[in-house]
């Protein structure tokens, strides 16, 4: 299956199902193409960038992007404001944290948020991120994701949050 193929059968589903049922179909099958060769180096490699959008759909407004990162990259934990996001690792690792949401962000004040658990997302694993599920990625070396976001973070601010103990 190759980029186009697998977009397609992305706008099917969440045609079909665009909640966390079809978003949980579609990673599984991302996870898959992560397990193939052929895929991962059509798709992300030494010449991707930290973020390049492969496939935008005009209609539904999801996005297939590749990350490459060089080297070790922290962030803090943060959602995806009105968005879910699938996290596929394609190589290297992702240490992920995931956050119970303390305090909700206001104008000018950051969220806050309380670590629940820390996993690693190893080459072949896909993990979907719902609306407003809180997490940080952690690298410590170089990786390669493939990633979908349910619409284009480009043009969407998103709010800070803080972590607490
Ligand atoms: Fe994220």
């Amino acid at each position: 299956m190759n980029l186009q193929q697998f977009a397609a059968e992305c706008r099917s589903v969440l045609k079909a199902d665009p909640g966390p049922e079809g978003r949980r179909k579609i990673c599984k099958r991302l996870e898959e193409l992560l397990r193939d060769p052929q895929f991962v180096k059509e798709n992300v490699n030494e010449r991707t960038s930290e973020r390049q959008i492969l496939y935008e759909d005009p209609e539904l407004g999801f996005c297939i992007l590749a990350h490459n990162y060089t080297g070790a990259k922290t962030s803090p934990p943060h959602d995806h404001g009105p968005s879910w996001a699938i996290y596929g690792q394609a190589k290297g690792e992702t240490e992920m944290t995931d956050y119970d949401r303390v305090a909700e962000p206001e104008e000018g004040k950051p969220g806050k948020a309380r670590p629940t658990r820390t996993y690693k997302l190893t080459p072949g694993v896909a993990h979907v991120y719902n609306e407003r599920d809180l997490h940080s990625p952690l690298r410590r070396g170089p990786t390669q994701l493939v990633r979908i976001e349910g619409l284009n973070m480009d043009r969407i601010k998103r709010a800070r949050f803080d972590t607490v103990t």
